[in-house]
């Protein structure tokens, strides 16, 4: 059996322990999460070891990419069982309070401009500024060489991309591969809300989009492809 793994909750607590790395000469990665870990991220973990030799993970469900209507309150929060699913994978399991990462009259707010308005950002007006914000604090909290995003968050990297490039943060990001089910659906914290109809409805959006990207791939119109992807989603019950 590993042993237990360490947990830092306080950003002075964590920057001692990266300084004491630092130190030593060691090159350190930071994969955040907001934790209910599945294999998308323990993924993202195996990965960050070939860049670095200490992997930080953080846990922090963040309150300021919530809209009010969301589910910041139902968000799984299971960190005993996190910190079990890290032993013997990550080093450190940073997992600060909301208090630590907000203290009383916390004001500011990173907008990252147009990419942040399409597809997710049109439905969640508030979303990225929340993520873009709690990310350059885990970033500046940590100060890591490398930081992991999953490739299923697509517009979340191009966004924390821009953030870091525009911001100049001394780091390199990484995207990982999306993981996912035999049948298809992504690895994602989320698919514990799902009935087993709305499961079976979502795997249809990753055989449909397969199946556009393989006919545009042999030739075919992408205009043709992405109608005929609309009404196949459209009959699935999707909006
Ligand atoms: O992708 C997530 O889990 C979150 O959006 C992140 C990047 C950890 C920021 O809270």
């Amino acid at each position: 059996m590993s042993d237990p793994l360490p947990t830092l909750r306080t950003v002075n607590d964590l920057r001692a322990q990266v300084a004491d790395w630092r130190r030593a000469g060691l090159k350190i990665a930071l994969v955040p999460t907001m934790g209910a870990l599945h294999a998308g991220h323990l993924s993202l973990v195996e990965l960050a070891r070939t860049y670095a030799d200490r992997v930080v993970v953080s846990v922090f469900v963040n309150p300021t990419q919530f809209a009010p209507n969301e589910d910041f309150s139902a968000y799984p929060r299971q960190e005993a069982e996190d910190a079990g699913k890290l032993a013997g994978h990550a080093d450190l399991l940073y997992a600060p309070a909301p208090e630590e990462m907000y203290k009383p009259g916390f004001a500011a707010s990173i907008e990252v401009g147009p990419v942040t308005k399409p597809l997710e950002g049109a439905f969640r007006p508030t979303h990225f500024a929340g993520v873009a914000t709690v990310v350059a604090k885990l970033l500046n909290q940590c100060a890591p060489d490398v930081a992991l995003f999953g490739e299923k968050d697509y517009q979340q990297l191009l966004v924390i991309r821009h953030m870091v490039s525009d911001l100049d943060l001394p780091v390199a990001i990484v995207g990982a591969p999306i993981m996912r089910e035999a049948d298809g659906l992504a690895l994602s914290s989320r698919n514990a809300y799902l009935s087993a109809e709305e499961r079976a409805k979502a795997t249809t959006l990753n055989r449909v989009l397969r199946k556009a990207a393989e006919a545009v791939a042999k030739g075919g119109a992408l205009r043709q492809a992405e109608a005929k992807a609309e009404a196949d989603l459209k009959a699935a019950g999707f909006e």
